[in-house]
């Protein structure tokens, strides 16, 4: 699978960054592998120690796996007056963990972000592509039912 995605780029070093995007996104838990790193490393010929320095620089790659659905939420200072302590607090709740867990089930993984570029609708969150803004307690109990139930 991993050499597959590769063979999809050109191989050279500039393309490392889609490569680990397009891995990270296929992968069902959403995570790079130690496999996935050997199988880039060999394709672009680069040391896996280069290719572990890029993934701990960006916070967007995990090398854990992670769950089906990826809930990102602003943590930067107009997200974080209008209250999204509150909507963490109420996320860990709801799903049971602390930020950076997998839920039990699999399906969330709670993340903290910086600025999602929608301030104007803080607290704002994302759920894997999708961005939701105006978040409220109530809120965010509606919008996890609808995506546990596939919506
Ligand atoms: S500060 Fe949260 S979206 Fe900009």
């Amino acid at each position: 699978m991993y050499k597959e995605i590769c063979s999809k780029y050109e191989a050279t070093k500039d393309n490392l960054i889609y490569i680990l995007h397009d891995i990270q996104d296929t992968h069902p838990q959403h995570y790079i592998s130690d496999e996935a790193v050997t199988a880039i490393s060999e394709y672009l010929s680069i040391p896996p120690n280069h290719i572990y320095g890029v993934l701990t620089f960006y916070t967007m790659y995990s090398t854990k796996p992670r769950g089906k659905n990826i809930i990102r939420l602003c943590e930067s200072p107009p997200c974080y007056i209008k209250g999204s302590e509150n909507i963490l607090r109420k996320l860990k709740v709801l799903l049971g963990v602390d930020t950076g867990e997998t839920s039990k089930d699999g399906q969330f993984t709670l993340e903290l972000c910086a600025c999602l570029g929608v301030c104007g609708n803080a607290p704002v969150m994302m759920i894997n592509d999708n961005v939701y803004g105006d978040l409220t307690e109530e809120k965010v109990v509606e919008i996890i039912e609808k995506v546990r139930r596939g919506n």
